[in-house]
């Protein structure tokens, strides 16, 4: 067994033949499908006669705890298997096997009952079967789903059980679900996270704590939920539990007593219904029903396709509407037989007749923003249709007014500091950790926006600071200990706005690796602590601690609580779901969590009005209330998956002999200093890791890499960042984003397959090849060209520099000992051409004015990619620091940089004579401006 097989418990665990194991967390479809491949591999060389039948026994035992959460094969049909292997009969359960893979992988068990006929054998290999069911006949296929019954009765009894169920389908229903039986608290917790058709769980009362089988990483699982078996096992409690790991899930309880009082009780919130456990069983069958159809509602979408169907004239601009425009000509009826007639029907630029319009929603987008908020966890949602750069400009100018403060990460996307250009605000820059070995940043580290809220209170200035604006994850992978992060900065500052940047990871929502680290987990768990009457005492207790005047040292090195009474609790996040999820391009979403919400309502409104296109994209708006249904029926097992590719390209990369001599993907202890991974958490590859150890890290870690951003490290194998990018996009069909000095990234996502992983392996095993062949052909002088380009790659890496400061000209409204700046009044000087000179970045003149001043101040964003992040903002004082990465660059593509011209700048005296003129006719500045202005010459 490698290492590897403990993280991803499952696969291996067949070979090992570990039996009765459940807690394999992460066996999803995927690993599944192998594990039942290699059943009927083994039936067929027992068949053949190559093996022994307890070869195969064992592998059979080994499955036979965790196939338990899954409706198919079930135990009627794994029970046959067994039976036709006990009676010796190789050619029938090779046959038998065979047939429950094939139906695996082609999910035709979805939509063929007489996959479920034991009696039939439907060829397994039927040819139709590789095509998806619902093309098959023509008919359409109704979803398929599976509803966990949890259930005090002996498992003998639950096939005739099993049957009860399905007979109270009927041709009406919209959805066909299979039962699937289990008896416990830790068989039900194991099935919601193994088996991700599962849509809803029927809870009865009175049921066993313990499974009757081994699940050492479960129970430490459960232990780090604070799930142990020493309280009573209450149906109440399991659906607490299973909320926590997948709250899309319906829950319904069952109780033959008190179903009045449990009813009241704030704790059955999370449970969709409470029934009597006698009522009829058909109530309950038609609540799944609706339950289920909660979730596929789109209220847009199916109104859209509604709308297609009518027979419109329209006379209105948007001639595309309706295609005729299109499919009559001769010379672009290409376009209409490319996206076919549905896009055109489907267009409009009407606002009534359902299709409401996204800049004052009262129908279908209304509608379909509050599905989308009970998703994501949020209490307000706005669809977006401009990408998130648009989404964070709406959130930044809607919170933040002229003159704020806010706290913000240099290294965030430049949609934030246009945002600050745009409320003129200041925005208080903090760094996050740099990797200067792989020329990128980390996140800011929780000491440095502590330090930072401090020195704004010790300057007196914390009422000015309105927000927190940060990056998670970061493009690299690196997610903040969210929670954690909101806490301690509401312990200085409890009415603090909190904005997330989750632009890549909106899909997190659906993960319970991932969940804890996203704005709206955070909230949710923050939400819970301040209802707990204990928080108050928590905080008192600490307060007494710290004394009357804690010193900020002090402070910096306590874990602070926040004082719940006071706490406003205001978190909102922006997120590109076209960048995780199925929405088309530049669908994003922006969501609140804010108890004063209604506060800034109105500025909201005008931040819509202000970006939104008053054309919007219907297609658009429709797959963003598209994307919200699929991640609420099937995100968890989407996003498993993505987390499953990843791990195979990990290990996969890692371990190659070959790749690994020249390509590695870097881990979490190559990620993220040691400091901010108390947990110890190395590496999901580590030796002896179990998901306990990941769910330790993720709880406990300052930092956590989110395992579907991999940092591919390319240097070793003498390519840059760009250049590596480029050839697998023109030479292997393979196409990535982003790029730094020495490395790629590679993203999984919901849509990546073991296909895919196989062709970048073997793409990685062609290009090692490659270099090695040339190595050897081109003696010790080819030997030397890659070792010293290697080395320029990885060694001769520039320092990244930090943001210098705003020049005083900027800062009349700042603080004495904090570095805010007005980058506003900054970006508007360059628009006089007078106030601006360009000096060459190249040069003795650059040398001088570094040495000898004047300060030369930059007069506009300049942002290489890579990395991406803006090395000067308008404002900035470009120091040696700044000059030397510009001149270290080589990358091509520098926005805000012309290199004809050189480095565009603001001529700070002018800007300072025009101020003092500006103080004149303004005299309540006057005094700051003078002050600005003496401090900027003297300097
Ligand atoms: C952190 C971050 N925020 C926002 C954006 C902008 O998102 P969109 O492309 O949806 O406009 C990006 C784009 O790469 C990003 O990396």
């Amino acid at each position: 067994m490698t290492h590897f097989d403990n993280i991803r418990q499952g696969e291996d665990n067949i070979m090992a033949g570990q039996p009765g194991r459940i807690d394999q967390f992460l066996l999803m479809h995927s690993a599944r499908l192998d594990n039942w491949r290699e059943i009927t591999a083994r039936a067929e060389a027992w068949q053949a006669g190559s093996i022994e039948r307890a070869e195969l026994d064992t592998a059979i035992t080994a499955m036979e705890a965790v196939e338990g959460y899954y409706a198919y094969p079930g135990p009627t049909l794994f029970a046959a298997l067994r039976e036709r292997i006990a009676a010796n009969d190789a050619a029938s359960a090779a046959r038998l096997a065979r047939r429950f893979s094939n139906a695996l992988l082609t999910r035709s068990y979805r939509a063929h009952p007489s996959e479920w006929d034991l009696h039939s054998e439907r060829a397994a290999d039927e040819v139709a079967d590789v095509l998806p069911p619902g093309l098959e006949d023509g008919e359409t296929r109704r979803p398929y789903c599976e509803v966990l019954f949890v259930s005090a009765q002996p498992a003998a009894r639950w096939p005739a059980l099993a049957d009860e169920i399905r007979r109270l389908r009927r041709p009406e229903d919209a959805f066909v679900y299979e039962p699937v039986f289990v008896g416990s608290f830790e068989d039900a917790f194991c099935a919601a996270a193994v088996n991700p058709a599962l849509t809803s769980v029927v809870v009865p009362e009175g049921f066993p704590f313990r499974s009757r089988f081994d699940a050492p990483v479960l129970r430490a699982v459960l232990e780090t939920l604070g799930v142990t078996d020493d309280r009573e096992t209450s149906a109440l409690r399991l659906a607490g539990a299973l909320k926590r790991i997948r709250p899309e899930l319906d829950v319904f309880l069952l109780s033959d007593r008190r179903v009045e009082e449990l009813a009241g009780d704030p704790s059955a919130d999370c449970v969709r219904r409470i029934f009597y456990a006698v009522e009829e069983p058909l109530e309950i069958h038609l609540a799944i029903l609706e339950g289920v159809q909660a979730r596929y509602e789109t209220p847009f979408f199916d109104n859209l396709k509604r709308y297609a169907r009518r027979p419109i004239g329209t006379f209105h601009a948007l001639p595309i509407a309706r295609g005729k425009s299109v499919f009559k000509s001769d010379w672009i009826r290409d376009m209409g037989e490319f996206y076919g007639i549905n896009l055109f029907l489907a267009e409009s630029s009407a606002t009534t007749g359902g299709l409401d319009s996204l800049l004052e929603p009262t129908g279908t987008i209304k509608r379909a923003q509050d599905l989308a908020a009970r998703a994501f966890g949020a209490d307000h949602v706005f669809f977006v249709t401009n990408g998130t750069s648009t989404s964070n400009k709406m959130a930044v100018q809607a919170l933040l007014a002229p003159g704020d403060i806010a706290i913000v990460d240099r290294n965030c996307h430049k949609s934030h500091h246009y945002g600050m250009v745009l409320s003129g605000a200041q925005p208080f820059y903090v760094e996050a950790f740099p990797m200067t070995e792989y020329s990128m940043y980390g996140a800011v580290p929780l000491a440095t926006i502590k330090r930072a809220l401090l020195s704004l209170r010790a300057d007196g200035r914390l009422d000015r600071v309105k927000l927190l604006d940060l990056t998670n994850c970061t493009f690299d992978g690196h997610m903040y200990n969210v929670r954690r992060v909101m806490e301690e900065c509401l312990a200085i500052k409890p009415d603090l706005i909190f904005l997330w940047d989750e632009a890549w990871s909106g899909f997190a929502r659906f993960s319970p690796f991932l969940r804890p680290r996203t704005a709206m987990g955070a909230a949710a768990d923050i939400e819970a602590w301040l209802r707990d009457p204990a928080s108050v005492e928590a905080y008192e207790a600490q307060q007494e601690e710290l004394g009357d005047r804690p010193s900020d040292e002090t402070l910096l090195k306590t874990r602070l609580v926040p004082d719940p009474r006071t706490v406003r609790l205001r978190v909102y996040q922006t997120n590109s779901t076209h960048k995780s999820m199925s929405a088309i391009r530049q669908g994003s979403m922006l969501l609140v969590k804010d108890v004063d919400f209604h506060t800034v309502a109105a500025q909201f409104r005008e931040a819509v009005f202000t970006h939104a296109s008053t054309s919007p994209n219907q297609q658009l708006i429709a797959s963003l209330d598209i994307a919200r249904r699929q991640m609420e029926l099937e995100g968890y097992g989407l996003v498993m998956n993505a987390i499953e590719i990843a791990l195979k390209i990990r290990e996969a990369v890692n371990t190659h002999p070959l790749i690994s001599r020249y390509f590695r993907v870097l881990g979490a202890d190559a990620m993220i200093p040691a400091e901010y991974r108390p947990s110890g958490f190395e590496d999901y590859l580590s030796p002896g890791v179990t998901w306990a150890d990941v769910t330790r890290a993720m709880q406990d870690d300052e930092f956590y890499l989110d395992p579907t951003r991999m940092t591919l490290v390319c240097g070793t194998a003498a390519f840059d960042g760009t250049q590596f990018k480029g050839l697998l996009a023109s030479e292997y069909n393979i196409q990535l984003n982003k790029t730094s000095r020495n490395s790629v990234l590679l993203q999984s996502n919901i849509n990546n397959t073991r296909s895919d992983v196989a062709h970048l392996i073997r793409v990685l095993v062609a290009i090692a090849r490659g270099i090695e062949k040339r190595l050897a052909a081109g003696g010790e002088a080819e030997r030397a060209a890659f070792d010293a380009r290697v080395q320029s790659l990885m060694t001769d890496v520039p320092d990244l520099p930090n943001f210098s400061r705003f020049h005083e000209a900027f800062r009349s409204e700042a603080g004495t000992s904090t570095p805010e700046g007005d980058i506003r009044s900054a970006f508007f000087s360059a628009y006089e051409a007078s106030l601006c000179e360009y000096v060459p970045l190249f040069g003795a003149e650059c040398d001088r004015r570094l040495r000898d001043g004047p300060d030369m101040v930059s007069a506009n964003f300049v942002i290489p990619y890579p990395p991406g992040f803006p090395i000067m903002v308008p404002g900035q004082v470009l120091t040696q620091e700044s000059i030397d990465f510009m001149r270290q660059l080589d990358v091509k593509e520098i926005h805000g940089y012309e290199k004809a011209k050189g480095l565009k700048l603001l001529k700070p005296d002018a800007i300072m004579t025009q101020h003092d003129a500006a103080a004149v006719s303004a005299p309540g500045k006057r005094a700051r401006v003078s002050a600005a202005g003496r401090r900027a010459r003297a300097a």
